[in-house]
């Protein structure tokens, strides 16, 4: 099957990259940066599309762009990838609406979309009888969507509590292991790469919150808002706060909660045992679910980077490719 990437920094090399390396029978036949693009209809030659971002910034030509790779047609599924706007969603979900509306499958890594408009999304998915892939919004590697629709299907899910933002989970670990203040925690952070410049979304939690309302309304039957969730973040946790809870032993972790059938969703430092399955070193991610099933199950794994983020896309892209060889 034919691939247009949108956005093509960390997220999107990483994906080429990994395409590039395996024979999963998918053509990358477009790529689209802030400034430029490029179209081959046969087939982009991939390590020449990395050498040029590389060399010059531009993974194409500047005079070409989104626009001119939708109206190009030559694409199958539409790979959105480029920066989260947690308020409207756009660009993104302009680009994405168009490319469901042309009847193409889309795959995203953005979260912005996804909590910004889900439901009229996968109705206009539906409607043209295509999918709309977004695994990678949610705890990168961490197979949570597909967990809980295919793997745990059947089951209710009574609650979901998760470890959902590295960032906030690595500062909150260094605290505790080397008894380092917040703001040197967070500057270790930054210096590793871990921490945007800007790391207000992270420590304020409103990432997490994202990722909680993209799982309510996408996997928990529910419809809600970012305005829903209560948020508070990590920035005033304490040196003293978490010897106090190490003296109990426990510590304090930034825990995403969803419990449906309160519809209550919530974001926020919580005491919680040394020896519970959510205590995860570094910038791991952990989600627990409790099924009336299965009784407890949870998934725990790295939750951004380059490659993992390509894997749960991979994952998309493979189930959709399965899917149409299927005839669905
Ligand atoms: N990095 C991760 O580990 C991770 C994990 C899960 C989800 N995500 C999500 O995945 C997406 C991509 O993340 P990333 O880390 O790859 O970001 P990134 O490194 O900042 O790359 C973003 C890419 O999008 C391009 N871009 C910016 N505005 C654009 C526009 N209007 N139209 C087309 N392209 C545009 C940028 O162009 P230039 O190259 O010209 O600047 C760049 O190539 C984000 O939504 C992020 O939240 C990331």
């Amino acid at each position: 099957m034919r691939i247009a990437i949108i956005g093509f920094g960390a997220v999107g090399q990483g994906l080429a990259r990994a395409l590039a390396d395996t024979d999963m029978g998918f053509v990358i036949t477009a790529v689209a940066d802030s400034r430029s693009a490029c179209i081959s209809a046969d087939g982009l030659v991939l390590s020449e599309v990395l050498a040029r971002k590389e060399e010059t910034g531009l993974c194409g030509d500047r005079e070409i762009g989104i626009a001119d790779i939708l109206s190009s047609g030559a694409f199958d599924i539409l790979v959105e990838v480029s920066p989260t706007n947690a308020d409207t969603g756009e660009p993104a979900l302009s680009t994405i609406r168009s490319a469901l509306g042309m009847g193409k499958h889309v795959v995203t890594s953005n979260k912005g979309p996804i909590a910004c408009a889900y439901h009229e999304l996968k109705a206009l998915a539906d409607e043209k009888g295509v999918m709309l892939g977004y695994e990678a919004t949610v705890a990168g590697a961490v197979p949570i969507v597909s967990g809980l629709r295919q793997g745990l299907a059947g089951n209710a899910i009574r609650s979901l509590h998760g470890i959902l933002n590295g960032t906030c989970n690595y500062i909150l670990t260094r605290m505790r292991d080397e008894g380092l203040t917040y703001p040197q925690a967070l500057q270790e952070a930054r210096d590793l790469g871990y921490a945007e410049a800007d790391p207000t979304y992270d420590v304020k939690g409103i990432d997490a919150a994202i990722k909680l309302v993209i799982l309510a309304n996408t996997v928990l039957g529910m419809d809600i808002g970012l305005s829903d969730v209560g948020i508070t973040g990590i920035d005033s946790i304490t040196l003293e706060a978490l010897s106090l809870a190490e003296a109990e032993g426990a510590t304090i972790r930034l825990i995403g909660e969803i419990l449906p059938e309160k519809n209550q969703v919530r974001v926020s430092p919580r005491v919680i045992s040394l020896d519970h399955p959510l205590v995860v070193d570094g910038t791991l991610n952990a989600i627990s679910v409790c099924c009336d099933l299965a009784g407890p199950v949870t998934f725990i794994g790295k939750g951004a980077g380059p490659y993992p983020t390509a894997s749960a896309i991979l994952a998309d892209l493979n189930f959709i490719r399965d899917a149409y060889d299927r005839g669905a």
